[in-house]
């Protein structure tokens, strides 16, 4: 820790990742509001320089805004643990769950929650069994609309409703571009809601839940990015039982897959009020258009207040050899 209660921390933006002009407006908007809350902010690339530089001055924690692999996957969490540097959100080990969605699923699902039933196969599997009978199996037992998405990613990439059987082959084609397996799932009709949760353990809570209403009906890369083109309702338009439960699923996804400090948890509620589990974010966006920030501002909460209560807990953990984060390279 840097003297005087003067706090100091660097913001991780920018990456090689698909996501990464989402995450430079991210760090953007992280380090204004971290300087607005008094605390000396640096934002740095996740390159060959940032180990040197953490080193030469370290810091009192670093904020991870880097979406997409390189923030979420935990590879970067797990070199900062190796080099004793405190940073603010998930462990590298339990990052490594949350961020395949299939794990994920799992998890969520033995926690008795609702999530879409659903097939994750490597690209293999359908050259070496022949993608038109695999295929058939996955509509002849899901049904018919699914949902096609990369096992790993973000920010709905490669993602696509499909409606007749006949649009797959070329859905899954695009889908491999992102990766090497493909989640197939139920495509559940109803309301979109992005659950965020600060805080760790028993101390974990939800903020209001933020509904999702894209103009298009899809809610892609562009209705997500793009200005106006989504109406966002916080807190969402829930009945306050439904309520209740969207949050009690965002808290019990936190604990049950370990996350620490800050997730969004997305989800859909069905007609029925039933809630599904989409997925779960490590890494959330923190851009104008993003739900986080959106959350913290319905709970009343200032931004730069949070993410600078974040720091200082990130600032105060011992590491994972057990003692205080002081380590440096
Ligand atoms: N099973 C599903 N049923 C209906 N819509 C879905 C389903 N899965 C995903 N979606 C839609 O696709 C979007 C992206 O999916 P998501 O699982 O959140 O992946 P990511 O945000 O990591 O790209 C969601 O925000 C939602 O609008
Ligand atoms: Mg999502």
């Amino acid at each position: 820790m840097s003297g005087a209660g003067f706090e100091r921390a660097v913001v991780l933006a920018g990456g090689l990742a698909l996501e990464r002009e989402v995450s430079l407006r991210s760090g953007r908007r992280v380090a204004d509001a971290l300087r607005h809350a008094g605390v000396e902010t640096a934002v740095l690339d996740a390159d060959a320089d940032l180990l040197p530089a953490l080193a030469a001055d370290p810091v009192d924690a670093v904020f991870i805004a880097l979406h997409g692999a390189t923030g979420e996957d935990g590879s970067l969490r797990s070199v900062l643990e190796l080099a004793g540097v405190p940073f603010v959100g998930t462990p590298a080990e339990r990052c490594r769950i949350a961020w395949d969605k299939p794990s994920a699923k799992t998890v969520v699902r033995a926690a008795g929650h609702l999530t879409p039933d659903w097939v994750a196969l490597p690209h293999a599997t359908f050259r070496e069994l022949g993608a038109g009978a695999v295929l058939d199996l996955i509509v002849a037992r899901l049904g018919l609309p699914l949902m096609l998405k990369p096992a790993q990613g973000g920010s709905a990439l490669g993602v696509e409703r499909i409606g007749a059987a006949t649009d797959l082959p070329s859905a899954m084609v695009n889908c491999f571009a992102y990766g090497d397996t493909v989640l197939i799932e139920r495509f559940v009709e109803g309301t979109e809601v992005a659950v965020s949760v600060l805080g760790s353990d028993e101390e974990s809570r939800a903020l209001p839940a933020v509904e999702i209403v894209p103009a298009s009906g899809v809610f892609d890369y562009a209705a997500r990015y793009t200005a106006g083109m989504t109406a966002y309702h916080t807190p969402a338009r829930l009945a306050p039982d439904v309520t209740e439960r969207v949050a009690q699923l965002a808290v019990d996804v936190h604990r049950a897959l370990g996350l620490r400090d800050l997730s969004r948890t997305d989800a859909i509620v069905d007609a029925e009020g039933g809630v599904h589990f989409l997925e779960v974010n490590v890494s959330p966006g923190m851009t104008q258009t993003s739900m986080l920030p959106m959350s913290i501002a319905a709970a009343r909460l200032d931004l730069g207040q949070a993410l600078r209560a974040m720091i200082a807990a990130a600032a105060s953990r011992t590491d994972m050899l057990g003692t205080k984060s002081t380590v440096r390279v």
